[in-house]
């Protein structure tokens, strides 16, 4: 009997926490599928680079994935803003989306 109370409070902390922290290995193929053709590494590398926070990342890769029609969910947005953050801008994050 408390093997399944303590199954029920597992599931309640799942879902009061919602989804799964961002999976940068999800995020990395997500980018090589659909935007890395595009540009690679020198984008974020570059000096006048746009993103200034974790949260303007996520903007512009938002900004993209509607730019390009993939109609992404919040996870993959998450997902590929984690990959790029991890691999190359390096921001503090803080919030629901990290
Ligand atoms: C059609 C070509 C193209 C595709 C496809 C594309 N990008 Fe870009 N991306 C660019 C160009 C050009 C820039 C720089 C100019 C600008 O910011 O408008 C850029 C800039 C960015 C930046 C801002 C970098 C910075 O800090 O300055 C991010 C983040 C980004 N792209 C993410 C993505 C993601 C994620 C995808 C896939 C969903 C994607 N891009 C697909 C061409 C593309």
């Amino acid at each position: 009997m408390w093997k399944r109370g303590a199954l029920g409070a597992v599931c309640l902390a799942a879902a009061l926490t919602g989804a799964q922290a961002a999976d940068p290995e999800r995020g990395r193929l997500l980018h090589g599928t659909f935007c890395q053709g595009c540009h690679d590494e020198s984008v974020a590398k570059r000096e006048s680079r746009v993103a200034k926070s974790y949260q303007e990342l996520r903007r512009q890769v938002a900004r993209w994935q509607s730019n390009t029609g993939l109609n992404w969910q919040p996870e993959d947005v998450n997902d590929v803003t984690a990959y790029l953050n991890t691999t190359f801008y390096g921001f503090q994050c803080e919030g629901p989306d990290c």
